[in-house]
């Protein structure tokens, strides 16, 4: 049955824990890759890259052909300079777009009816690395923050940032090419607020953004300018692709 159409103020979260993408959903996904997929698909030297990217192409295929009457594998994709995919032109469809991110043991995608969406996910567990992360994408008051804290509510302040402030720049479609320190957040504000510092020139009160916490042990940051400013995330855990019936 399709979805149809995401309403304009939603946003469905569809994510696969990779725990279940077995053989059975990897020969499927591996079956509706293009050309250029395929060959991506076969570079990939780490085993948990390959997956990710093989997940995450099943799952936009699958995902998007819910919505319309379109097969998984006749799904053609474009990007922009700065590497954004989009449904391509060619397919005539311009009120349905999706945001992709993958990370160690899970894939998502955002779905919506607006092209400024973007989601990106991270584990929650991580503690290597955090510090020099930080430095490289915390505005200096969010370090100070991040700096007083401890333990798990330490890593749930830093990925909460993290994750929505890499949402807005896949949402703007530019990813790094846009500095995330320049993107300040308030988490303590319900929902989360954010300002933006030279030389991000955008206006805050376009936005909303919106962070889960997913029972995969992930959090999910989402970031859109949906008109009304308050969109309805709905989450939707799914295997990616239907696996062919076993004989
Ligand atoms: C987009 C970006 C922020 C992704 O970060 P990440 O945490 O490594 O990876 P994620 O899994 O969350 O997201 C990757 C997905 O984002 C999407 N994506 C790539 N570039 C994007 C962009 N400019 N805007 C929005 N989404 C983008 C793709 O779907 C990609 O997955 P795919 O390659 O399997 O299709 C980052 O890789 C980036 O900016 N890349 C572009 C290169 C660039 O601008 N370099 C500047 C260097 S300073």
């Amino acid at each position: 049955m399709k979805q149809g159409h995401p309403g304009r103020g939603q946003v469905d979260l569809w994510y696969v824990p990779l725990d279940d993408f077995g053989a059975d959903e990897q020969a499927a996904c591996l079956r509706l890759l293009s050309p250029p997929e395929r060959e991506r698909h076969d570079a990939f030297k780490s085993e948990s890259a390959r997956l990710q990217h093989l997940a995450a192409r099943g799952l936009i295929r699958t995902t998007l052909s819910g919505y319309r009457d379109i097969a998984p594998e006749h799904w053609r994709f474009g990007a922009n300079r700065y590497g954004r995919p989009f449904i391509d032109d060619s397919l005539g469809i311009d009120d349905l777009h999706f945001s992709l991110s993958h990370t160690h043991g899970l894939v998502a995608c955002a779905v919506a009816a607006i092209a400024e969406i973007g989601v990106d996910v991270e584990p929650r567990d991580r503690d290597a690395g955090l510090d020099e992360l930080a430095a490289a994408v915390l505005s200096p008051r969010e370090r100070l923050r991040f700096e007083a804290m401890n333990g798990q509510a330490r890593r749930d302040f830093f990925f909460t940032s993290w994750t929505l402030k890499e949402a807005y720049v896949k949402a703007r479609g530019m990813g790094l090419a846009l500095p995330m320190k320049s993107v300040v957040l308030d988490l303590e504000a319900l929902p989360p607020l954010a300002h933006f510092t030279d030389p991000i020139e955008d206006d805050p009160s376009r936005w909303a953004f919106r962070s889960l916490h997913l029972a995969s042990g992930h959090i999910a940051g989402i970031a859109t300018a949906v008109p009304g400013g308050k969109p309805e995330i709905v989450p939707r855990r799914t295997r990616a692709i239907n696996p062919p019936a076993r004989r």
